[in-house]
Parts: structure tokens; C-alpha cells; sequence
């Protein structure tokens, strides 16, 4: 067995150069131990002729930020493969995977580009300097870090991340300690203030980032309004980390096909309400999390009213991935069939085993069908409190999505508060229980 030791979880040279040197020796994948920091073994000692296609490393490149530890296995055997000299087909499953793994890591680059929103800070001798906040799913930071110093170098800025923290000071790009947890402009001016000093002096130099064949859109501007509230993704249940990886895998019904990606739960251990929805929508499929596109938006300013805060609650779907059809270059939703939602309660069960929420909220007619196992008519059930056979509490809602169609003002703003009302009864149940 040969460990070989990464020196961060971006390290792509590192990672490169041991994978080269690994295929030529012609050491078996299944040989290879790959861990991220500590002591490996020396790498092999070979050479000759090593052959990948541009387009095989551009999309390794990118698919290698993916948060998920068997990336660096999975990536490695299809190098060797390709030394092997296969040619491996474009469905090949290996291949398939890597390349949704890219898409993922593309649009959590793109919205770390587009939702970063930076504070303005004055530093020393009237200088300033824009400090922003993102929690990135993937680990998007030290490359897309570049490209932004490439578009805006004549601005001092610095990125913080839960994983680490970039800083550019219109010469040298430096990383650093990360922020795991940030609400408010204060935290982040304090966390700023507590460590500017050990970051500007001790921060490394990145040097092992995949520069340009890293991402290929050209970043957006920094939003250089002052940062508002910043949303904080809620944390993963750590017991829910091994079926968020393994839903990658997911064949029991066809979606999985089509769509980007699973997109799992996400909320803290220990949630008291689980809230469930249909499947992700358009934007959800993109970004990979739950009830982040239009209906969530909705969701969470109704949340907001209610006084529920969505970093304690549990948010996931009936079904995990989207199921559209094409119209042209869009994507329409189209509502999952009952035995889609039957083969997904496969996870739905695991999710509710784990977090063991007091209260599950159904939100619509998928939801309701996923967790009370019948169809439901939300009109005659919306409110009531439902009991499953194993107890479990349950309390039916409408959709926010619905709330989007209603054609006519009124309607609209009439429903929105039923809906606020149905989640402040929410929240009286989850602080009653
Ligand atoms: N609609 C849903 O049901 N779930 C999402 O995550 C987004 C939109």
C-alpha cells in the first residue's frame, strides 16, 4: 500500500505530481492510500511516457475542489486507466461522477463570486480594505481566489471561508486560517481585528492552485455595498455525512440522470423540526442545498416573520433530485411521480432516523404523500396535528412555491400570511415540545 499525504485538501500539484508518478509505476489504484496532511511515503521513482488529454485535466482540475474524500481515488484511477491505455467511454460511471462533481464545483465558484458580499473596512493611513464572508460547499476558495485578484488588483481585499481564508494586497496572494462560523458584520470585524496580524505575517503564498484551467467564467465585480446579513449555511448533522456521500451513488429510480446532482438536508444535530419539501428546483440542482432559489427565498423571509431561525431547523426533500423537462434551453419542473417518491424514502428515512426531529413539517401535496404515505389534500389537513404510527408529529403546509403562482396581489399577500401563521404555529410547537 502506498500513502501518499496531500498537503491541504487543494493541494492539486501535490496531488498531480504523486498521481504522474504513481500511473507510470503502474501502481494499482486500489494500492493507493490518499490522506490530506501528516507523513506519506515517498513516491515512486518512474518515467517514460505520460499522456492526458487537455480536456481530462481541465475537468480533474475542477471536479478535484469537490467536497467529498474518495475524489482523489476516484480521480487517480482514471489516470491510470488512461496510462493503461483505455479510453474510457462517456458514460463510464467514473467518468460520469467526475464530471458531475465539476458542475457542482462550478456553480458553488460561480455563486462564491456572485454572493460574497464584502464589508469596507478603513486600515491604516486612510488604505481600506473589503472583507468578505462565504461558506462555500465545495473548496473553491484558493482557486477562484485567483481569478478574483486577476480581476480586481488594484483593491485589497480578503476572502474567509470555514476551510481558510484568502488575502490579496494588490501584490501577492496569501492564505490562511478560516472563519467557521460568522452571522453579522461584527463577528467578522472581530475575527478580522483578532488575526489580520498573524495572517499578513504568517500566511503562506499559495502556489499549488490550478490557475486558469481551474474555472472558466469570468468573475462578477465584489458587491462592494456593505455586507447585510449574511446568510450562514446551516450545518450538516455530522451522523448525516456518510448518506450525503453516498446519495452520489443513488440509482433506485432515473432521475439522478438528468439532474446536476442529489441535493441532500442539510441542518444542525439535533434539530427539533424537520421541514420538508418536494424535490430541488431548478437553482437547487445547481448549487447542490436545499430551498435556495426562489421558494426558499420565500421560505426563509416567511421564516424570518415567524421567528423561526433557519440555521436550527432541518430542511430537506421528499425527493432529492430535480425532475424537469427541457423546453428549449430552459428546465421545467415537473412533480414527481409516487413511485419516485417511494424510492426516495430510502432517504428520507435515514434523514429521519438521524436528526429524530419532535416536529415534521410536510410542505405540500409530494411531501405530505413522502411522509404520511398517502395521498393528502392540503386544503382539508393544512394546520391539524397529524400523528404517524410511530408517533412522530407531523403538521401539513402549503408549498412556498405555490404562494409564487397565486396570479393576483391580493391572493398572494393573503396566502403568504396563512402561511407565516402556519409557521409561527410551528414555532409555538417546537419551543413547546
Ligand atoms: N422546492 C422544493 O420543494 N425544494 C427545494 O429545495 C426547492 C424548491
Amino acid at each position: 500500500m502506498h500513502k501518499i499525504a496531500l498537503n491541504s485538501e487543494s493541494d492539486w500539484s501535490g496531488w498531480r505530481q504523486a498521481a504522474r508518478q504513481l500511473a507510470l509505476a503502474g501502481i494499482e489504484p486500489a494500492e493507493v492510500r490518499w490522506t490530506v496532511g501528516g507523513k506519506g511515503d515517498a513516491l515512486p521513482d518512474a518515467s517514460g511516457g505520460f499522456h492526458l488529454s487537455r480536456s481530462l485535466v481541465e475537468l480533474m482540475a475542477v471536479a478535484f475542489q469537490v467536497r467529498q474524500p474518495d475524489r482523489f481515488g476516484l480521480l487517480y484511477s482514471l489516470v491510470w486507466r488512461v496510462q493503461a491505455g483505455e479510453t474510457p467511454p462517456p458514460d463510464d460511471p467514473d467518468l460520469a461522477l467526475a464530471r458531475r462533481w465539476a458542475l457542482s464545483v462550478r456553480a458553488d465558484a460561480h455563486r462564491m463570486r456572485t454572493n460574497t458580499r464584502f464589508l469596507r473596512i478603513q486600515e491604516a493611513a486612510g488604505a481600506c480594505r473589503y472583507l468578505g464572508w462565504f461558506a462555500p460547499r465545495h473548496f473553491v476558495l484558493p482557486a477562484n481566489a485567483q481569478l478574483v485578484a486577476r480581476r480586481f488588483p488594484d483593491l485589497t481585499w480578503s476572502i474567509i471561508t470555514p476551510d481558510g481564508s484568502a488575502h490579496w494586497d494588490r501584490a501577492s496572494l496569501r492564505f490562511g486560517a478560516g472563519l467557521r462560523h460568522t452571522a453579522d458584520d461584527e463577528t467578522l470585524l472581530a475575527w478580522w481585528e483578532a488575526h489580520q496580524a498573524a495572517i499578513l505575517d504568517d500566511a503562506t503564498e499559495g502556489t499549488s492552485i490550478p490557475a486558469a484551467e481551474a474555472v472558466d467564467e469570468s468573475p462578477r465585480p465584489p458587491d462592494l455595498a456593505p455586507v447585510g446579513p449574511v446568510v450562514v449555511p446551516s450545518e450538516l448533522d455530522p451522523s448525516l455525512a456518510q448518506p450525503a456521500r453516498d446519495i452520489w451513488a443513488c440509482r433506485r429510480c432515473h432521475l439522478y440522470e438528468p439532474a446536476t446532482q442529489p441535493v441532500f438536508g442539510e441542518g444542525p444535530d439535533g434539530a427539533a423540526v424537520m421541514f420538508v419539501g418536494e424535490q430541488p428546483g431548478d437553482q437547487e440542482d445547481v448549487i447542490g442545498r436545499p430551498f435556495v432559489g426562489p421558494a426558499g427565498q420565500l421560505m426563509d423571509r416567511a421564516m424570518e416573520e415567524a421567528g423561526i431561525d433557519r440555521r436550527l431547523v432541518y430542511i430537506t426533500n421528499a425527493v432529492k433530485h430535480f425532475k424537469f423537462t427541457r423546453r428549449g434551453k430552459r428546465r421545467i419542473h415537473q412533480t414527481p411521480e409516487t413511485p419516485e417518491i417511494k424510492a426516495c424514502s430510502f432517504w428520507l428515512d435515514i434523514e429521519r432516523a438521524q436528526v429524530r426531529p419532535r416536529l415534521l413539517v410536510a410542505m405540500g401535496g409530494s411531501a405530505a404523500r413522502a411522509v404520511l404515505g398517502r395521498p393528502v389534500s392540503i386544503t382539508r389537513e393544512r394546520g391539524r396535528a397529524l400523528t404517524l404510527e410511530d408517533g412522530q408529529a407531523v403538521f401539513v403546509t402549503v408549498h412556498p412555491s405555490y404562494l409564487l403562482r397565486i396570479p393576483d396581489a391580493a391572493g398572494k399577500a393573503a396566502a403568504y400570511r396563512e402561511f407565516v401563521t402556519d409557521l409561527i404555529a410551528i414555532r409555538a410547537m417546537m419551543s413547546a415540545g
